[in-house]
């Protein structure tokens, strides 16, 4: 077996880990090498991340069960149409949609929206004169933008607050906790409520071809893996969980970006970043072609960020048989992860890794396939290019309205976060804004 301690019940390193998991997995990393034996969320579990066990893992990969190693919490909460529980022809098909509400054509329909949603909310930023909070105003910003891209709609904040609430109730301790009833009851509101709106616009088929409707009319069409259109609640579920899973994913990546570029050591990377930032601004309008070709500066700033500061573990996959791996025995039972972590501290990847370098990304394409921040295989993320591209709007903009910022007074040196689901700066932090 692999160097590690998965200790009784896995409780010890379970506990450890949600207290910090990118610290939990840089002392193992430091203390017992690229591959070890720990536990995630209770559970025996092998963590790698050289390039050779990446590889060995990838040659299988495809085969082992998925949603088996997830918390049953979030098993549950993520319904039967989540395709991280999916496998097989079932998980082929629900991927077959992805690429046509998350690929190319997708993003070039959204980006107007984005970016005009972003001028919106730096604006009021600049004239409210009040503390920007790192974690919950991004969080809200991105819940907005997202809701309105794939449902066409922005909700009341009620229905926005059940969001927070099924966020919660995702990664709770277990079927007993509050947290997770609250979770139960918050993914039945939204579900219905999305599903009322879906239902009134089908009817139409004007307002079903309306731009700000690309997402739903995408999903009426969209089939299954016996040809079969998805019922009107599988289509409601999907824009629950799609919003979910990229309003949290894309905040934390703005929240860090900023709290980085912030910090004094960086004063470099921030000078480069606003110079590009001004440049883009001068565009007459902001396209995913005038984004690639000019903004590969802050698009790098967004790849750094994503390994400087991960913000989520790979996936986590249960090995069904014993099986030889990496030249370690490895018992069935065990959940093996290629751990994005893992692989962003190896230097023969990226040079002094604990440096903030975003020109590592402008250079050779040698650590592509090490960069893997949405895990890899079977179920690898479909919407990191979506989470950057947001990213690099509201670089864009972020840059080109304040000078400089810095901890509001009271604030700890150590920025406060919240580890599970996602490592996302916490409510209470904010930073004071200059122009
Ligand atoms: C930078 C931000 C993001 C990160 C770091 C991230 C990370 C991840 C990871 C680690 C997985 C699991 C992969 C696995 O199990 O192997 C995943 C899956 C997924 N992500 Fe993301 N994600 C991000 C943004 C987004 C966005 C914006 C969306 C848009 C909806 C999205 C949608 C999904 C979906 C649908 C899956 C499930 C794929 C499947 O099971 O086939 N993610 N993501």
């Amino acid at each position: 077996m692999p160097p590690g301690r998965v200790g009784l019940f896995g409780v010890r390193e379970t506990l450890e880990y949600l207290m910090d998991s990118n610290a939990f997995v840089e002392t193992r990393v430091k203390k017992y090498g690229p591959i070890f034996k720990t536990a995630f969320f209770f559970k025996p579990t092998i963590a790698f991340g050289s390039k050779e066990a990446v590889d060995e893992f990838k040659s299988f990969e495809a085969s082992l069960p998925a949603d088996e190693a997830l918390p049953e919490t979030f098993r549950e909460l993520h319904t039967e149409y989540g395709a991280l529980k999916q496998s097989g022809a079932k998980h082929k098909a629900t991927r077959k949609n992805f690429s046509r509400v998350l690929g190319r054509e997708a993003l070039e329909a959204y980006v107007p929206e984005i970016a005009m949603r972003t001028e919106e909310f730096v604006n009021k930023l600049k004239q409210r004169k009040v503390p920007l909070f790192l974690g919950k105003d991004i969080k809200r910003f991105a819940l907005k933008t997202l809701f309105y891209l794939f449902l066409g709609k922005v909700p009341e904040d009620s229905i926005i607050e059940e969001m927070y609430l099924y966020n919660a109730g995702l990664l709770s301790l277990g079927k007993f906790d509050p947290t997770f009833k609250k979770g139960e009851s918050a993914l039945e509101k939204l579900t219905q409520y999305v599903l009322e709106y879906y239902l009134e616009i089908k009817k139409d088929e004007a307002k079903l071809n309306a731009p700000e409707h690309f997402f739903l009319k995408q999903y009426s069409e969209a089939t299954d893996e016996f040809g079969d259109t998805f019922s009107d609640e599988r289509v409601a579920v999907t824009v629950v969980l799609m919003v979910w899973g990229s309003y949290i994913e894309a905040a934390a990546l703005m929240g860090h970006s900023i709290r980085i570029l912030g910090d004094k050591e960086n004063a470099d990377v921030l000078k480069k970043a606003k110079e590009e930032a001004r440049a883009l601004r001068e565009e007459e309008e902001q396209t995913l072609s005038t984004l690639a070709q000019k903004g590969k500066y802050l698009l790098a700033v967004s790849k750094e960020t994503l390994r400087f500061h991960p913000q989520t573990a790979g996936g986590l996959r249960v090995n069904p048989t014993d099986r030889t791996f990496c030249g370690y025995d490895i018992p069935a039972g065990y959940v093996l992860t290629a751990d994005p972590r893992i692989a962003f501290l190896d230097e023969s990847a990226f040079s002094d890794p604990k440096a903030f370098n975003p020109s590592r990304f402008l250079e050779a394409s040698k650590s592509e396939d090490r960069f893997f921040p949405g895990g890899m295989g079977q179920h690898q993320c479909p919407g990191i290019n979506l989470a950057t591209t947001m990213n690099v709007i509201f670089l864009t903009k972020f840059l080109t309205t304040f000078s400089s910022w810095t901890p509001s007074e009271g604030m700890p040196e150590e920025v406060p976060l919240v580890q599970v689901p996602i490592v996302i700066i916490a409510d209470e932090y904010s930073v004071d804004l200059m122009q």
